[in-house]
Formats: C-alpha cells, sequence, structure tokens
C-alpha cells in the first residue's frame, strides 16, 4: 500500500483529467502505483485502501464541484492519517499573482471551507476553449475576460497549464510521506 497513490478528479472539459493523467505518469516513473477515479462517477474506490491520497478540482461559475467537499467531509479521517494532496484547475490562475495556493481565491476559499490540511496544495492554470463552449457560457467567460484583459475572440484556443508545474507536483506527490 505505501506506494499506491489514488488521484480523484472532478472536471467538465477534460483538463483536470489530462493534468491527473500527467501526474500518474510522474507518479509511475517515481515507482508508485497510481489509479485515476472521477468523482462524478460511481462508485470512487475506498481511499483507505492507498498509501496518498490526491484530489484535484475544476473550478466552473466560481465553484468547485460539491462532490469535492462532500467527498473530503466523508473521508476526512482517512485524508488527515495519510499524505494527501490537493490541487485546483481555473483560468484566474494563469495572472502570476493568482497562479500560486496562497494568492489563488478558490484554493483559499475551499481551504477555509474543509478543516483538511493537504501535505502538498497547487493550482493550474486551465484551458480556454470558447468554441466547445455553448452560447450562454460563451457570453460569460468572454464577459469575463474582457474584466480580466484575456483573449476575447470568440475562436479563440490556449491551454494555460504549465505542465512543468504539473510536473514538480507529481514529483512532490511522489515523494510525500
Ligand atoms: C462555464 C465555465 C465557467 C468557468 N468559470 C470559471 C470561473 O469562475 N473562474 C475561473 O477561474 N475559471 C473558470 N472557468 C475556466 C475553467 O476553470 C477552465 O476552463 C478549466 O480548464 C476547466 O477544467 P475542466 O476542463 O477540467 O472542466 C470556467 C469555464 C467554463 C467553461
Amino acid at each position: 500500500m505505501g506506494r499506491t497513490i489514488l488521484i480523484v478528479y472532478s472536471t467538465t472539459d477534460g483538463q483536470t483529467r489530462r493534468i491527473c493523467e500527467r501526474l500518474q505518469r510522474v507518479a509511475q516513473e517515481q515507482g508508485h502505483r497510481a489509479t485515476l477515479a472521477d468523482l462524478e462517477a460511481e462508485p470512487v474506490p475506498d481511499p483507505d485502501s492507498y498509501g496518498k491520497i490526491v484530489i484535484g478540482a475544476r473550478i466552473r461559475h466560481g465553484r468547485h464541484s460539491p462532490r469535492v467537499a462532500e467527498f473530503v467531509n466523508r473521508y476526512r479521517t482517512v485524508l488527515e492519517s495519510k499524505p494527501s494532496g490537493f490541487f485546483s484547475v481555473n483560468i484566474v490562475a494563469r495572472k502570476p499573482e493568482k497562479g500560486r495556493p496562497e494568492t489563488n481565491p478558490y484554493v483559499r476559499k475551499f481551504l477555509r471551507q474543509v478543516s483538511w490540511r493537504p501535505t502538498e496544495t497547487a493550482v493550474f492554470a486551465g484551458k480556454l476553449d470558447y468554441p466547445k463552449y455553448d452560447f450562454w457560457d460563451r457570453a460569460i467567460i468572454r464577459f469575463i475576460m474582457w474584466l480580466t484583459r484575456g483573449p476575447t475572440d470568440p475562436g479563440t484556443v490556449v491551454e494555460f497549464t504549465d505542465w512543468q508545474q504539473v510536473d514538480a507536483f507529481g514529483l512532490a506527490i511522489s515523494r510525500m510521506q
């Protein structure tokens, strides 16, 4: 059980899952067996059967999925008894001043809401994919981008994720004990 990691995630458009797959690869290169599980799909494996647990969650309309806090509350004792990690994926994190767990508003809010203190915490910038969004989502995101001086051209597809940062977190979760 020592070198096993459970990585649970919540994703809508797939970027958080892609980040988890990268973390899985890094952990495997470090000699771990890493299992991915979608929090929105039932059933999620019992985290107590793994040596370490990592939770990744995307932001939509200012919120993580309620499944994330539910999972944390349900398994709080297990999470507190093992090395654990948390990361959030959002578009605000593309700004350097909001790109660290201590400065990202969503990570700060999440950690205020739960009593769990992960061993390692991270925040990654997500993906902007206007052509994929429906009319209202596109309109809302364009407005937010206009407010925050980001791209507003409705054809824009940009991956803001810094994969080196993801690899560094993959090493950190492999090493935590
Ligand atoms: C409808 C919608 C709402 C979003 N709301 C926010 C938001 O409030 N704040 C933010 O920083 N990013 C927001 N984003 C950006 C997402 O966090 C980003 O696209 C991320 O990569 C999505 O992760 P996923 O692909 O795993 O679902 C939003 C994206 C969409 C499509």
